[in-house]
Order: structure tokens, then C-alpha cells, then sequence
């Protein structure tokens, strides 16, 4: 990966700030990216298998929602399980459009759903999808477009940010158009705690990686031994804190740039939100979407919801 100055001015940024922080992209390396994968099997961590239930129970009445001739927008590169059963199901399908800021990632997963699903126009779109970027144009013109947006990814962003993300949406599906997203829902906090607090470590490792990818790839020099993970659902809030929590007083260096930590301090690596149906579609609705379709699982875990433009 080369390694830009903006983001090395960004992690300086975060580091430089109180709390502490740095942004959650920069767990996904490859190895993060392994530990993710791992993540999503945990007995703990119910939103993947939970949301692949809700998509396989609910699959007929959504593709009869997203209808024919749509182009699907994913945000996202696009590699997981439950595009492919939406893919294996749309049948016409003007296009599939997976929009990642990894060129390398987008391109390789580009071509497995090529392989996978060789009748659909597959579109791979490199952008940042938190500012508007442009569509290319499908062979066939599509009917409308379908913003997809799974495993929600948006609980990592915080109140205003999700906001403006649901408007670049709102912005990317155009006139008619929809997004498919999936949302988790507040519950009891045992049940979310446990899910970043597995018995087997998964998500400590995926945490503690970060450092190991910032020394690797952004001359950083944490000393990974002497940090430990931490994850707390803060009620009120509806969101888990995931930190790395400084095991001594310590220093650390990223490029020419020196920190000291406190023992007991914390860098705040990642907010999950949790949200409640209303306050979702209250968030939803700022963005100018109105939900038409909420599916969920018995237990009321997860949420897949279904939002068009009025
Ligand atoms: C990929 C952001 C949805 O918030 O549950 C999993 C990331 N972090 N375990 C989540 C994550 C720790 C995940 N998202």
C-alpha cells in the first residue's frame, strides 16, 4: 500500500487530539482483514449471521422492492456473502456498481463477482463515498437506482456524519430510487458487550492490529505488548467504545512526530452505533429518506430496512 502524507497527517491529527483516536480504516490491512472475516464467525458476534438470516427469510420480498432493469450501488467493496445472495437473485439487474476507496480490494472482488455472476454489467466505481461521486453508465439504462449498504457500517460513523453519508446516498440514488440497508439495533448490553468481547480474542487481535499496521506501513513505533483492548457499551449513547488502553507510561512516534501516552490512557479506535427503529428512521428522514420496509429477526438483533424518496 502506498502510504499517503494526508494520511499521515491524519493519524498525527488524531493522535494529537483528546481522546486520543485513529480512525477505524485503518484496521483493514490485510491481516485486519483476515481478523474481520474471523470476527464475523464468532458464537458472539451476531450481526453477520443474523442479517444473512434476515436477507435469505425476507429474499423475495426484496427483490420485489428493489424491481427490474435497477442498478445496485453497493458502498462497500463488495466481497461479502449477502451480495451474493441479493446477486444471485436479481436476475435483471442493469448493473452492479461496488464503490471502495481500495483499488487494489475493489478490483479484486470486481472480478470474483464477474467470474460468479458473468450476465451482470459489473461497474466497479474507486471513490471516497462520504463526498458525492459520479456513476458510470450501465449498457442498459437502469430503471432506478438501489444504494446498498450492509453490515451496518454506518453505526461507525457518529450522529451528524451518519447524516451526511445518508444524504450522499439519498444524492446517489437519484429520482425514484431506494436504499437497502443494514442497521443493528439496541438490546441488551450483555449481548452487545460480548459480541466485541469474545472469549477467543478475535476482536483484541483485530484491535491491537492496528498498531502493528501503523508501525508496518506508517513509520509508527507502538510498542503492541504494552497496550491492551478494550470495548464498552455506553448505554446512554447507544454505542460501543473500542479503545486501546496504555498498559504504562509510554512514548510512541509516527514518521517524526513523538507521543507520550499515560499509563491507564486510551486511543479511541472505533464507535459501533446501535440504534432504535425510531431513531433511525428519524436520522433517515433528516436525510430526506422515508423507511418503507423494516425486517428484522425474531429477536429484534438486527435490522435490514428499506428507504425510498418520497
Ligand atoms: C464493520 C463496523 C460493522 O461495528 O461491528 C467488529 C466492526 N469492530 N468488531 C462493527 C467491528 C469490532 C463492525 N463494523
Amino acid at each position: 500500500m502506498a502510504v499517503s502524507n494526508a494520511e499521515i497527517s491524519e493519524i498525527v491529527d488524531g493522535l494529537s487530539a483528546d481522546p486520543k483516536q485513529i480512525s477505524p480504516k485503518y484496521f483493514y490491512d490485510e491481516r485486519g482483514s483476515r481478523l474481520f472475516d474471523d470476527i464475523t464467525q464468532l458464537p458472539e458476534y451476531y450481526l453477520t449471521n443474523t442479517e444473512l438470516g434476515i436477507m435469505r427469510d425476507n429474499i423475495v420480498e426484496i427483490v420485489a422492492m428493489v424491481g427490474k432493469q435497477a442498478s445496485l450501488i453497493e458502498f462497500g467493496s463488495g466481497s461479502s456473502l449477502k451480495t451474493r445472495i441479493l446477486l444471485e437473485h436479481l436476475s435483471e439487474l442493469a448493473a452492479y456498481v461496488p464503490v471502495d476507496i481500495s483499488r487494489e480490494h475493489l478490483h479484486a472482488s470486481a472480478q470474483q463477482i464477474r467470474d460468479r455472476f458473468p450476465h451482470v454489467d459489473v461497474l466497479p466505481v474507486v471513490a471516497d463515498f462520504t463526498q458525492t461521486f459520479a456513476l458510470p453508465k450501465p449498457m442498459v439504462m437502469p430503471v432506478r437506482n438501489i444504494v446498498y449498504f450492509p453490515g451496518s457500517t454506518i453505526g461507525n460513523f457518529e450522529h451528524d456524519v451518519a447524516i451526511e453519508l445518508l444524504r450522499v446516498m439519498y444524492q446517489e440514488a437519484g429520482k425514484g430510487g431506494a436504499l437497502l440497508i443494514g442497521v443493528d439495533l439496541q438490546k441488551d448490553p450483555d449481548i452487545i458487550e460480548n459480541a466485541y468481547n469474545d472469549s477467543a480474542g478475535v476482536t483484541a487481535e483485530f484491535n491491537l492490529n492496528m498498531l502493528q499496521h501503523l508501525n508496518r506501513d506508517y513509520g509508527a513505533s507502538f510498542d503492541v505488548d504494552e497496550f491492551a483492548h478494550s470495548a464498552n457499551y455506553d448505554e446512554n449513547k447507544g454505542r460501543v467504545v473500542l479503545e486501546l488502553v496504555s498498559q504504562t507510561d509510554q512514548t510512541f512516534a509516527v514518521g517524526d512526530t513523538a507521543f507520550d501516552i499515560a499509563d491507564g490512557e486510551a486511543i479511541l479506535t472505533e464507535y459501533s452505533h446501535k440504534y432504535t427503529l425510531d431513531g433511525f428512521a428519524a436520522m433517515a428522514g433528516t436525510a430526506g429518506f422515508s423507511v418503507e420496509k423494516v425486517w428484522t429477526d425474531a429477536e429484534q438483533l438486527f435490522s435490514v430496512q428499506f428507504l425510498t424518496r418520497p
